[in-house]
């Protein structure tokens, strides 16, 4: 009987969990023996791992986080560390390994294939910065999250008839800042891969309150730059009292959003049928609302497109 292995790396993100759930119970469906790391690449180096069954994953599907916990590890990016992961996998008898990260912990798995250890990459981070994939596990619900605190401070803004500034995560991907801001009617959306004029920005606002805007909500991305510093300008210039609010980890747990189980269900179920078809080398991702899987090496060298009509549709629709 063949045995593979499971495990979560880089940020955690909603939905992990349910991913974690469809590769054991796919797994264990379709007669493999099933063995959960610990602790990214990490756990992997130092050997911690555990056998999973069915009830290691019960009730974990509507959970936040990844049971499995997870880690950086800097002695996964040297060859040595490497092949000293891929040796604890075959003292376990474990010839597949799926793994649910973000880019770094893919090109981890990339370079680990290429040890002789057959991997699959499900696609697992809040930020959608994968660009070969349209969805990424743990999305939907930061989203959501980060739309729940845009209508709380709509309401404190309101009252105040203050600018509120958002940060938000995303590392150097403004998707977050995009979908939110626009489902959160958001009156300026700052992204990475747009980046923003000043002064524009404070016309704006004073346009909005001459034409009776009683609040201003601004998203900004990480990436480009911190809400504070922002919001002292603003104020300095527009003279409109201004706060800031930096979400950071909030945007990183929470029950995943139906969204995020189901394509996370789907994208494990898929992982252990490439295991099963004897497919190496793969990830797993979304393409044209439909599951798919290509190669990890295509899949990391698919350069990034900004969604250019959703953020015009934003501006459009912000006025
Ligand atoms: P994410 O997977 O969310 O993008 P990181 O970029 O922090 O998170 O990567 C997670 C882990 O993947 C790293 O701590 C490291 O162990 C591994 N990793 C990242 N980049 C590489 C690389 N170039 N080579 C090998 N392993 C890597
Ligand atoms: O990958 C998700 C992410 O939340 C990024 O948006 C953020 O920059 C980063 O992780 C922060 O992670 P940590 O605080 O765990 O290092």
């Amino acid at each position: 009987m063949r045995t593979i292995g499971v495990l979560t790396s880089g940020g955690d993100a909603p939905g992990m969990n349910a991913a974690i759930r469809a590769v054991v119970r796919a797994g264990l469906a379709k007669g493999f023996n099933v063995m959960g790391v610990r602790r990214g690449y990490s756990g992997l180096i130092s050997g911690e791992i555990i056998p999973l069954d069915r009830h290691s994953v019960a009730d974990i599907i509507q959970r936040g986080g990844t049971i499995l916990r997870t880690a950086r590890c800097e002695e996964f990016k040297t060859e040595e560390g490497r092949k000293r992961g891929a040796n604890i996998l075959r003292t376990f008898g474990i010839d597949g390994l799926v793994v649910i990260g973000g880019d770094g912990s893919f090109k981890g798995a990339q370079l680990l294939s290429k040890l002789g250890i057959s991997t699959v990459g499900l696609p697992g981070t809040i930020d959608n910065d994968l660009p070969y994939t349209e969805y990424t596990i743990g999305f939907d619900t930061a989203n959501n999250t980060v739309l729940d605190a845009i209508n709380k401070l709509r309401d404190t803004s309101t009252s105040h008839e203050r600018v509120s500034i958002v940060e938000v995560m995303g590392r150097n991907c403004g998707d977050i800042a995009l979908y939110a801001g626009l489902a959160g009617g958001a009156e300026s959306i700052i992204v990475p891969e747009k980046g923003y004029d000043k002064d524009k920005l404070c016309r704006t606002i004073l346009e909005g309150k001459m034409r009776g805007k009683m609040h201003n909500l601004i998203i900004l991305a990480e990436g480009i730059g911190g809400a504070e510093e922002l919001a002292q300008q603003v104020e300095e210039i527009t003279g409109i009292e201004t706060r800031a609010t930096k979400l950071g980890h909030i945007q990183r747990g929470g029950s995943p959003t139906c969204m995020d189980r189901v394509w996370a269900s789907r994208m494990g179920y898929r992982a252990i049928e490439l295991i099963e078809e004897g497919k190496s080398s793969r990830v797993v991702g979304v393409r044209d609302g439909r599951i798919f899987d290509m190669d990890i090496d295509e899949a990391l060298s698919v350069p990034r497109q900004f969604d250019e009509k959703l953020y015009e549709i934003a501006n459009a629709l912000s006025y």
